[in-house]
């Protein structure tokens, strides 16, 4: 019969059996057979993810990401960025990932004939990278089908309301002007909607009388920034599946 590794003492770090020749004796610390133990298998060590970061913005998001996988180790965080791509130039948050040595992209609408055209240019440059997760950080784009039909259920966003309330362009004001006591952010996978997609977690910010947009902006982003590196970690590191609106991180 097995003993339980408690029972035995920390002495141990492998099953051994009541039964065995050598069985353990608290006097005689040493009394196990020389021969080597049978040791279970380590789980095998998983690949970091690679991540392909989309920013319109000051990237301090991305920068959060950055400066965790830098501090952590990408082994560790599981997952580490391979390239950042925005929908336009001159940006803080380009120059974030520039000074970090990564390669960036920009596919800006203008420059396509129609949406899905701009859509499908920025789906393959994604695709160059071949991310494992594709995580939009204050990217101030919808994407259409193409990307979608590539990336659907690995693409992750932030927004910085409390979905499904206040969702869009404007979460912030549109809480503010409504007059929530509290709000806060969300973080969850794109489907075709606009921030209608499974969530994955929330953090709550609560509001002030004196609060102004940017002021609250200014908080949310302070747990947004947390709850994205955390999420995208767990996800890369523990996997996840989408159950109907439910996700479950394993
Ligand atoms: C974040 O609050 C994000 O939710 C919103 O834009 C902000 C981006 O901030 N869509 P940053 O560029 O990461 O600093």
């Amino acid at each position: 019969m097995p003993v339980s590794l408690l029972t035995v003492g920390r002495f141990v770090d492998f099953p051994v059996s009541r039964d065995a020749k050598h069985s353990y004796d608290r006097t005689k610390r040493f009394a196990f057979p020389r021969k080597a133990p049978t040791v279970a298998a380590k789980p095998v060590a998983q690949r970091a993810k690679r991540l392909v970061v989309l920013v319109s913005g000051s990237g301090t998001n991305l920068q959060a990401l950055l400066d965790e996988i830098a501090a952590t180790g990408v082994e560790a965080y599981g997952a580490e960025i391979v390239a950042v791509g925005a929908d336009r130039d001159g940006i803080e948050g380009l120059a974030r990932a520039e000074r970090a040595g990564l390669p960036t992209f920009v596919t800006k609408v203008k420059d396509y004939g129609t949406r899905e055209e701009w859509d499908a240019a920025l789906a393959e440059a994604v695709a160059a990278h071949e991310p494992d997760l594709v995580v939009s950080a204050g990217f101030m784009k919808i994407v259409g089908k193409e990307f979608l039909a590539r990336f659907g259920g690995r693409f992750v966003n932030t927004h910085p309301a409390l979905l499904p309330s206040f969702p869009g362009a404007h979460g912030v004001r549109d809480a503010l002007a409504y007059g929530a006591r509290v709000t806060g952010c969300t973080v969850h996978f794109v489907d075709d909607g606009v921030d209608t997609g499974p969530i994955i977690a929330q953090g709550v910010v609560e509001v002030r009388d004196e609060d102004d947009e940017s002021a609250l902006h200014e908080r949310i982003k302070e747990v947004e920034r947390r709850l994205l590196v955390d999420v995208v970690g767990r996800l890369a590191r523990n996997g996840y599946r989408i159950e109907g609106r439910k996700v479950v991180i394993q």
